[in-house]
């Protein structure tokens, strides 16, 4: 019995021991030799004007350094979070325009291939301008997180990304003040990121992956897809005019945004059978004609930007249904017509019809949108008086009713709300 007890209280030390020396371990993960010489290699190639890699000196512990975060568990660096702090000067539209405000320039060291655990890389914002995206990164295999957004690389994005098929974030994007100075001729290498969730490569220019479309289609775990003024068109996925037969695969597709294209004769009807939607952005195409009637199947849409194309016709019922809509753009087009049926629009809170053809009443059901906090309808036709019920949207910041046909003046209730 007492031996029995003994030896397993002498179990539950050595247990306990190795508990204790795995979590001490576990707190306080130093960082490996090779590592940090790679780091240090790293930082040699690099121009740092304001400092902020001024923690990454050879004393110290190369995992208490700035941007630099081990694994608890084996001491390897993981993540690099270098992306260039930002302010924010400027919001047009949804679009916010950062401003860099330390940038690292000069070059990228190959060191950085030693770094073989590394799962998080993010170089935003910086200076880079000049260089190439470096090929080599296509060797960091454990790479889940890749962002180059705004650092000013040049040339083609390197094939050799495609080696990456841990990675669920892909982020090159161009930010609008920065020249158009990358490019993709042959994207077939995004085929190989088949975990992909996350895509941004607007700004890229992609004119000359005419098979984008079915390459985007065979990564059905894609979440996000931003390719906002790529240069994409669709003739080659048209057969004839109106025959569009594609079957999207993406169906969790949650933020789809297409502006800035060449997008267009006919909207595609691939599109409306997409239903995690939930914001979608067509603005500035070629789209033209009226939108297709019929079964829509967009139920999580909140956000809809069809503005600056040449769409004509009325407002469809699937879309004036559309029940979870938070904003609707669809300035400068072409539509006309009625604005009639039920409004179910309740969560609603932006609406612009601004500059295109409505010649109509306004409708009294502009007060059952009580959420809406800005409203645009200039630029129109409308014609007769403001109803009353307007009054009644009491969350309203903006209106702008100008350019119109209006007989009356707003409802004094409209400035006591
Ligand atoms: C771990 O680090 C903390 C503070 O950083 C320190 O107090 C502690 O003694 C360290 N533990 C070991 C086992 O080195
Ligand atoms: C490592 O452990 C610390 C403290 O327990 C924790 O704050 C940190 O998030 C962990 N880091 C990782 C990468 O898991
Ligand atoms: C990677 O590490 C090895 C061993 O420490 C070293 O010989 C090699 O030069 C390093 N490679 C780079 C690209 O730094
Ligand atoms: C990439 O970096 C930019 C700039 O730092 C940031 O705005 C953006 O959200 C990042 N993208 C992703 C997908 O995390
Ligand atoms: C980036 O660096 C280039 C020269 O290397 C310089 O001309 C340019 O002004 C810099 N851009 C920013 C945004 O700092
Ligand atoms: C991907 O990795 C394989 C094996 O390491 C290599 O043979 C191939 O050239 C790489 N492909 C690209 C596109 O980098
Ligand atoms: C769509 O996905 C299915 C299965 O996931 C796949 O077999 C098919 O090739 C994909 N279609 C395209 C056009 O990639
Ligand atoms: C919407 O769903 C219905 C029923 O599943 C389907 O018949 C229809 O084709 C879908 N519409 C679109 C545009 O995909
Ligand atoms: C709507 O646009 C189409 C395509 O541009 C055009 O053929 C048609 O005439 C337009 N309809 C109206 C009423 O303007
Ligand atoms: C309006 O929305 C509600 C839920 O928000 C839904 O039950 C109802 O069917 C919708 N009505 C129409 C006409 O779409
Ligand atoms: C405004 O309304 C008047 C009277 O109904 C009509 O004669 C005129 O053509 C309209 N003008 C515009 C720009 O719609
Ligand atoms: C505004 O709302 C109140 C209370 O909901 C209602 O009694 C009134 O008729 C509405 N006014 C207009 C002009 O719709």
């Amino acid at each position: 019995m007492t031996i029995g007890g003994s030896t397993h209280f002498s179990v539950f030390l050595l247990v306990a021991i190795i508990f204790l020396c795995s979590s001490s371990k576990t707190l306080n993960a130093t960082c490996y030799a090779s590592e940090k010489q790679a780091l240090m290699d790293f930082k040699k190639d690099l121009k740092d004007p304001y400092g902020r890699l001024s923690s990454w000196i050879h004393d110290v512990d190369c995992c208490k350094w700035d941007g630099v975060v081990c694994s608890n568990r084996s001491g390897r660096v993981i993540q690099l979070h270098l992306q260039s702090p930002a302010r924010e000067i400027d919001v047009v539209g949804d679009e916010v325009l950062a401003d860099p405000k330390s940038p690292l320039s000069g070059k990228i060291s190959h060191s950085l291939q030693n770094l073989t655990h590394l799962h998080y890389l993010d170089l935003s914002l910086n200076n880079f301008s000049g260089i190439p995206i470096p090929s080599f990164i296509g060797s960091l295999r454990s790479l889940r997180y890749l962002n180059l957004s705004g650092a000013g690389f040049q040339g083609m994005v390197p094939y050799q990304l495609g080696n990456l098929s841990s990675l669920r974030t892909l982020s090159v994007r161009r930010e609008v003040w920065q020249p158009p100075t990358l490019r993709a001729d042959n994207w077939q290498w995004l085929a190989g990121l088949f975990n992909l969730e996350h895509l941004d490569m607007s700004g890229v220019n992609l004119r000359l992956a005419s098979n984008w479309l079915e390459l985007i289609n065979t990564i059905p775990s894609l979440v996000e897809i931003h390719l906002s003024s790529c240069q994409l068109d669709l003739i080659s996925h048209h057969i004839g005019r109106d025959t569009f037969v594609f079957h999207a695969n993406f169906s969790s597709l949650t933020v789809l945004d297409l502006s800035g294209n060449f997008l267009g004769p006919v909207v595609p009807r691939w599109i409306f059978g997409l239903t995690a939607l939930a914001s979608l952005d067509l603005s500035g195409n070629l789209f033209e004609g009226p939108l297709p009637r019929g079964s829509w199947n967009l139920t999580s849409l909140q956000h809809l930007d069809l503005s600056l194309n040449y769409l004509n016709g009325s407002l469809p019922n699937e879309l004036v249904h559309l029940n979870n809509l938070i904003s609707l753009n669809l300035r400068e087009n072409d539509f006309d017509g009625f604005l009639e049926g039920i409004w179910n629009w309740s969560s609603l809170t932006s609406l612009d019809l601004s500059e295109n053809n409505f010649a109509t009443f306004l409708p009294s059901q502009l007060s059952t949108l009580t959420a809406l906090i800005s409203l645009d309808l200039h630029g129109n036709h409308f014609r007769g008086s403001i109803p009353r019920s307007i009054a009644n949207i009491s969350n309203l910041q903006y209106l702008d009713l100008s350019n119109n046909n209006l007989s009356s003046s707003l409802p004094s209730e409209v400035f006591t709300s």
